[in-house]
């Protein structure tokens, strides 16, 4: 990669910064694509946002940004347009710096794992599907499920008022999913999904207590690290089928890039900027 005086420039805001993958992951995909942008860390501080924000909209060559924990619901405050259901989440991932320094969010994370499992040759549409976790990776996860027409969706988390809080904002948006925060029965579902942060560290018990599996159904992951968290171990043992958690952030990555390069008249087909 050479950066020249051309080189678009993109962020990832965090905090803390230092175990984030995505800019060699991202410049990976630039490079690639003959894309002349850069992405690098930028550690930022709860407090500084309002003062990061004004700055970049006077950074001329700032393409976007992505945002991560713990920033993801409060830089929405300081975009000019939200785009999709990310209002309805409550957060987003990725913001484009348009040339006059507006700035627009998206939450790609929901629509980066259907993105997977599409890949995978796997589908959402018509699935009795429940999901386990209710915070923000389970939010974008949910509006997506409800989006892509699960047949039935049901939401679990350990903290239940989480759960229903969430359900009420999807049924607001699509009031034809039935949604439930009933009894997780995860052997009678055809598509469980782990948005839950256990299975992240070493010894994390499994997210649910009373696990069933049958071959047929399909366990997926939101963690990308372990590869195969005890849940999908316990799953792929039972003879379900297991989606790992890295095609989510695969697909996000091409997702946020398409977001990045979109022009401000088009929201859904990015014209390319090779060469730019
Ligand atoms: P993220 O943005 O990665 O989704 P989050 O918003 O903090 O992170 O959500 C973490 C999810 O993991 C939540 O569903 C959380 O459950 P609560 O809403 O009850 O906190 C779940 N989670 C985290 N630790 C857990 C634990 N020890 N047992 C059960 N669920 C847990």
């Amino acid at each position: 990669m050479k950066i020249t005086g051309r080189t678009t420039l993109y962020g990832i805001i965090a905090d803390p910064i230092h175990h984030v993958k995505t800019p060699e992951m991202m410049n990976a995909i630039f490079a690639e694509m003959g894309h002349d942008g850069v992405m690098v860390p930028m550690h930022l501080r709860d407090a500084d946002m309002p003062t990061f924000f004004e700055g970049i909209r006077t950074m001329q060559n700032l393409g976007g940004l992505i945002v991560t924990v713990p920033h993801k619901p409060r830089a929405m405050d300081f975009c000019d347009r939200i785009e999709g259901d990310a209002r309805e989440i409550g957060a987003i991932n990725t913001i484009r710096r348009e040339a006059d320094g507006t700035l627009v969010g998206v939450a790609l994370d929901g629509r980066g794992f259907l993105g997977g499992l599409a890949e995978a040759g796997l589908t959402a549409k018509g699935q009795d599907t429940l999901l386990l976790g209710a915070g923000g990776a389970g939010a974008a996860v949910a509006f997506a499920l409800a989006e892509a027409g699960v047949a039935r969706l049901t939401i679990h988390n350990r903290s239940r008022d989480k759960a229903e809080d969430l359900a009420a904002r999807i049924r607001a948006r699509y009031p034809d999913v039935a949604i439930d925060t009933g009894a997780p029965q995860t052997a009678a579902r055809d598509l469980i999904v782990n948005t839950t942060s256990l299975g992240l560290r070493q010894g994390d018990p499994l997210p649910l207590e009373d696990l069933a599996f049958r071959p047929g159904q399909v366990v997926a992951e939101a963690i990308m690290d372990p590869e195969v968290t005890p849940l999908l171990a316990t799953a792929k043992a039972a003879g379900a089928r297991i989606h790992f958690g890295k095609p989510m952030l695969a697909n996000q990555l091409r997702l946020m890039i398409a977001h990045f390069l979109a022009q401000p008249s088009d929201a859904t087909t990015p014209p390319s900027r090779t060469g730019d």
